[in-house]
């Protein structure tokens, strides 16, 4: 049966398969890639990610495939999100991250493949970083901006749901940046204060 949402939106009950080693989804309706040369303003040292460039050329950071799933309340969106392994400096890859444009929605990420973070923070308050391997979930709250990290030398793959309506707002990070960023010190990684916090944008 069709549900028929209030604002015309429709659902069909559906199901599609994720490969778990590339993360690609089958029968995908939008596939956003995202390549390092757009994303050179969210790394701590944005001079480092333009001589990453300049020696190593572009290459593709981070991907997702979704469903085109009504953005409305009761339906749930969900995506096959894909971080590949790097570093700028000791600053791993990473997305962008993001709030909720419905800031009290929460969203899961179930991981498929890799070794990575989820790092998360409230407009103020202590960061949170939960570790990402396969069969982990992390529960994000509401509130909470997100983003995920590469610790490792493979592809993070995930499954991220969040309810329809939660919306993405990317502004206040690009302009202000997370407030902690995660580096790799002595092998590993280590949460540090982002030294441009505030002044991401400029
Ligand atoms: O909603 C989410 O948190 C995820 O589906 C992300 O959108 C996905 O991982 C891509 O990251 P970003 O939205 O930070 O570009
Ligand atoms: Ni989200």
């Amino acid at each position: 049966m069709q549900i028929k949402m209030e604002n015309g939106a429709v659902a069909f009950p559906f199901s599609v398969k994720i490969n778990s080693v590339t993360g690609k989804m089958d029968d995908y309706d939008t596939h956003i890639e995202r390549s390092l040369s757009t994303l050179v303003s969210i790394f701590s040292d944005p001079d480092a990610a333009e001589d990453f460039l300049e020696k190593n050329g572009d290459t593709l950071a981070y991907e997702v495939y979704e469903k085109n799933i009504p953005e409305v309340n009761g339906e749930i969106r969900f995506c096959s999100s894909i971080t590949y392994p790097g570093k700028i400096g000791n600053e791993y890859f990473m997305t962008k991250g993001h709030f909720h444009s419905r800031l009290d929605t929460a969203e899961i990420y179930y991981c498929i493949r890799g070794n990575g973070c989820i790092l998360m923070e409230k407009k103020d308050g202590n960061p949170i970083l939960e570790n990402m391997y396969p069969g982990r979930v992390v529960y994000v709250p509401g509130y909470y901006a997100h983003r995920s990290i590469n610790i490792g030398d493979e592809p993070l793959i995930s499954l991220p749901a969040y309810p329809g309506d939660a919306g993405h707002d990317y502004k206040s990070i690009e302009d202000n940046g997370f407030r902690h960023i995660v580096v790799e010190k002595n092998g590993k990684p280590a949460l540090l204060e982002n030294p441009r916090y505030g002044r991401m944008g400029k």
